[in-house]
């Protein structure tokens, strides 16, 4: 983060310790259940998803020609490549035949041999060569590559399209604030670790979004496992901002007895990194977080249904090695999927309360400014007048 973005953000956390009193919302929200069960309300936020840059994968993930990675985002399997000259590129993974998917898993390859009939494309997407080629006469192959999505790499990150011939830009997406401040994140030269394996979480993907934009449950669904500020006393102190459609929240790493020794240490020494932790929830579904040495790097999207969510979250970790006292890269990535196997259930509760409850709207209290944040900007997006306060 820049460093006087950084001192603003530390002026604030030192006045929420002083007050104990997180920056708070005007009123509390109701969220209608219809919100998380309506299926044009689905297909609304699907379209968001499919026309909107997604941070897909870690460009370190396919860090050297001829590396790959095939993933499901939004019901679609896709194939994310980096060519020979180190482009990187994302398809449908496809087969233009009849539609077999020609690449499975990760790892590196020059060809991709479709496992139905053995017709075989490279890493540009180009079909190469197929079995009895002289069958198919009058066939122009140029023609018959797999389909390529808009894609970008910036900031550390393989940004797809999921819709063919969309525009993409992701520093306009981001907005020129947002974009400096990922910038300066470094996750360029991170490598990806995770080791949670991709499942579908049975809750509506807002309801999992709410859960990773506030840090209430923390101290009741992972004690043991993280403690966001060990020192703080009231553990909903937290400043929020919005860029666009954008969240990020932040928390002092601080306490009451740490005040006066800030206090007195003049600005330009201080080294608000240290003392504050940041979260950002890039719209619609990324989630990218200071933790430690590293980065939380976390990809929400809807699944096939209503009810149906996919979480990918893991850790960049700038560091092979762990600095002195600290988990190495893999522990991090095991605890992230520790806590993600407690919240899993959680949330697996609020998508039944959500979808079956009588209770008519969940409730957002003031102190999840958060989370409301992201509904308001979410509801703008898609035209949902439904929110109301109290
Ligand atoms: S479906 Fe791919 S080769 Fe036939
Ligand atoms: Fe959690």
């Amino acid at each position: 983060m820049q460093h006087d973005v950084a001192i603003g953000l530390m002026r604030r956390a030192l006045t929420l310790v002083e007050t104990q009193t997180p920056e708070l919302a005007n009123a509390h929200m109701r969220v209608p259940l219809e919100y998380y069960s309506d299926p044009g309300l689905a297909a609304k936020e699907k379209a968001l998803f499919e026309t909107s840059p997604l941070a897909l994968i870690a460009a370190t993930e396919i860090a050297n020609p001829h590396d790959y990675l095939v993933r499901n985002a939004v019901g679609r399997s896709l194939l994310l490549t980096r060519d020979e000259d180190g482009v990187a590129h994302a398809f449908l993974n496809y087969c233009r035949h009849r539609g077999a998917e020609p690449a499975k898993g990760c790892g590196s390859a020059k060809r991709f041999s479709c496992p139905y009939h053995a017709w075989n494309y490279d890493s540009k997407g180009r079909l190469i060569s197929m079995p009895l080629r002289d069958r198919y006469d009058g066939l122009d192959l140029t023609k018959l590559g797999l389909v390529e999505l808009p894609s970008q790499e910036r900031h550390g990150f393989i940004w797809v399209v999921l819709t063919p011939s969309h525009p993409i830009d992701v520093a306009a997406h981001l907005g020129s604030e947002l974009d400096a401040e990922l910038a300066t994140l470094g996750c360029a030269n991170m490598a990806y670790y995770s080791s949670l394996t991709e499942a579908p979480l049975k809750a509506n993907w807002k309801s999992v979004a709410e859960g990773l934009l506030e840090g209430l449950h923390v101290p009741h669904v992972h004690p043991g496992t993280f403690a966001l500020n060990p020192q703080a006393s009231a553990i909903d102190l937290a400043f929020y901002d919005t860029f666009g459609p954008h969240v990020r929240y932040g928390m002092p790493m601080f306490g009451k007895g740490d005040v006066a020794r800030l206090r007195a240490t003049p600005e330009a020494e201080w080294k608000p990194m240290e003392n504050i932790g940041c979260v950002w929830l890039i719209a619609p579904g990324l989630l990218l977080a200071h933790e430690l040495y590293g980065v939380i790097y976390a990809d929400l999207t809807p699944g096939a249904t209503v009810s149906e969510a996919f979480l990918r979250y893991g850790w960049l970790s700038p560091l092979k090695e762990a600095p002195d006292g600290m988990p190495t890269p893999s522990e991090m990535a095991a605890r992230a999927a520790k806590a993600v196997g407690q919240d899993a259930p959680v949330w697996e509760g609020c998508g039944r309360g959500l979808s079956q409850g009588e209770h008519g709207y969940a409730l957002i209290g003031r102190n999840e400014k958060g989370v409301q944040l992201f509904h308001q900007q979410l509801s703008d997006r898609i035209g949902y007048s439904g929110l109301s306060y109290c």
